[in-house]
């Protein structure tokens, strides 16, 4: 399922497995808040199937199969920046703070693709606010 995920796309399968043996897979039905803005950040989301919201303050941004979210705070130490809520059921890959804070350390590729979702959304929500 992880080699299906672009974020880990061009990782080796030794590396793959790596991180399957940290990570956990969660369900969580509609509704369900993820993450809630202004508290604090356990761990890291990767969307295997189902559609989750983050709410911004121009109306929300939708994430599908293969998006992830909750790494901001993790990197930063900031509490969490905006509530993500399950809008279909959900299934996410979920990684503790401790062990995505190594992957990022171990895995430069990983770290890069983060950096260019991350400045992806910044260019959005830039151009979201000179509408
Ligand atoms: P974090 O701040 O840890 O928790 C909320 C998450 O929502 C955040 O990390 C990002 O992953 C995501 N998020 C916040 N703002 C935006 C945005 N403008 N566009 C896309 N995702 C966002």
């Amino acid at each position: 399922m992880l080699a299906e995920i672009p974020l880990f796309a061009r990782l080796s399968g030794r590396h793959l497995n790596k991180i399957a043996r940290v990570a956990t897979t969660k369900r969580y039905a509609v509704g369900s808040p993820l993450v809630r803005a202004g508290g604090p950040a356990n761990a890291f989301y990767v969307i295997f199937d189902g559609r989750a919201r983050v709410d911004t303050p121009d109306g929300g941004i939708e994430l599908g199969a293969g998006d992830f979210f909750g790494e901001m705070a993790l990197i930063d130490g900031e509490p969490r920046s905006a509530t993500v809520v399950a809008v279909t059921e959900l299934y996410v890959m979920v990684l503790s703070r401790t062990k995505f804070l190594k992957v990022l350390e171990a895995e430069p590729k990983i770290a890069l693709a983060i950096m260019a979702t991350l400045s992806r959304r910044l260019r959005a929500a830039q151009q979201a606010e000179a509408l």
